[in-house]
């Protein structure tokens, strides 16, 4: 059994410390200070496009795009239902109504035939979620969203530097949306944003995000109903030094992940997720695999971890509870929608979440060659021993 553990997360160090001095001694510790404007152009630029938008959260950032975008309540959209909690619980936040898709077997990204069979009149936009961060299919998303005028959020809380077809993922949708919540690979420890090439949606989200105010408006003019959603001056600070790691720690992640992949070809029964053709790169936010309980004398997926868990290897499960199974969602009404999901059936999503999905976290990918065969070494070791397990 191992006992060295993996690497732990966040990264930081002096850098972080005095941006952190700084904006503590300015004073300037929310309005009026530099930091969030920095980071939002820092950001914009790093990602390629136009505008970002900082706000408290990745959850909120989708109900500000929501809004931003025109969704309003009791209108559809269409969400996966094998990723977090917030994709969906934001739309109904909102007062819309979330319709759920089913995701592919082999990336676990929504189903674009799936979206496309969950249209009705009502459906006014569609979320993508770069789960474990590969982008989802996203030109045949646009293209259904396109053919049917709708609108496209992308959820990319997990894909920070994913690429499509060469370039940075942000700008792809009407608008896409960030997480900087400790897990992620680009932290303040809270915090997120949104990022567009629409100019007018970037401004409406900036004034969501600002309690409904206009830039060039006095304070206690309000313009659109909004909320206090604005990021901290400190987490900005953060967010600027922690930007400049990102690429080299991707380039660690890169190298863990194609080789571990190749490595896993040996484990017969457990199978890495398959990105699309147009995936020029990965975020590795999650190292997603597919479990096949009958390579493994029918040992079911919580037993299995449990015994990767004992051999010193961090797996993780993953969602084990599909969204549309969730008793937050299944017990929440609108007095003017129909929100019952119990005859609602996604089999691909159902089978990843009971049966086959678990991940590693990205911080496992910050380790050594060495780690990488550690892993391997146990997936073999417990199959080895699965007629103790079953
Ligand atoms: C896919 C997905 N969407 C949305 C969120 C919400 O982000 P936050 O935790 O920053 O609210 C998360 C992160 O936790 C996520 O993984």
């Amino acid at each position: 059994m191992r006992k060295k553990p993996f690497p732990s997360w966040p990264i930081f160090g002096k850098l972080e410390e005095k941006a952190l001095v700084e904006v503590l001694r300015s004073g300037k510790w929310g309005i009026g200070g530099e930091k969030n404007v920095e980071f939002s152009q820092a950001f914009a630029k790093w990602l390629g496009v136009k505008r970002v938008v900082t706000c408290t959260n990745g959850t909120a950032a989708i109900e500000i795009a929501l809004r931003a975008v025109g969704v309003k309540p009791a209108d559809e959209v269409i969400v996966p239902s094998y990723t977090f909690v917030a994709t969906a619980s934001s739309v109904l936040s909102i007062g819309a109504v979330p319709i759920f898709a089913d995701i592919e077997p082999a990336t676990y990204m929504i189903d674009p035939d799936s979206v496309e069979a969950a249209i009705t009149p009502k459906t006014k936009a569609v979320i993508p979620v770069h789960i474990g961060g590969g982008p989802a299919d996203l030109d045949r998303i646009m293209k259904i969203a396109r053919e049917h005028g709708l609108r496209v959020i992308e959820d990319a809380a997990q894909a920070h530097g994913a690429e499509w077809n060469g370039r940075r993922i942000g700008g792809d949708g009407d608008m896409a949306i960030w997480s900087f919540q400790s897990s992620k690979n680009l932290t303040s420890g809270e915090g997120g944003a949104l990022s567009t090439n629409n100019e007018e949606m970037g401004e409406d989200a900036w004034s969501i995000m600002n309690c409904g105010r206009r830039k060039d408006r006095q304070w206690y003019e309000h313009f659109i109903l909004g909320s206090n959603f604005r990021m901290t001056e400190f987490q900005a600070a953060i967010l600027l030094k922690q930007l400049a790691k990102v690429e080299g720690q991707m380039k660690i992640r890169d190298k863990n992940a194609s080789y571990l992949a190749k490595r896993m070809k040996e484990v017969e029964g457990v199978t890495p997720l398959e990105s699309y053709p147009q995936t020029t790169r990965h975020a590795h936010h999650l190292f997603i695999m597919r479990y096949d309980s009958h390579s493994f004398g029918g040992v079911p997926k919580e037993k299995f971890v449990q015994a990767m868990n004992k051999e010193g290897i961090p797996l993780a499960p993953g969602y084990t509870v599909p969204l549309h199974e969730l008793p937050a969602i299944r017990n929440y009404s609108l007095p003017y929608a129909n929100l019952d999901y119990s005859a609602t059936r996604l089999p691909v999503t159902e089978r990843a979440c009971k049966e086959e999905g678990m991940w590693f976290h990205q911080s496992v990918l910050l380790g050594t060659k060495n780690d990488m065969d550690d892993i391997v070494d146990a997936f073999l070791k417990v199959k080895r021993n699965s007629d103790e397990l079953a």
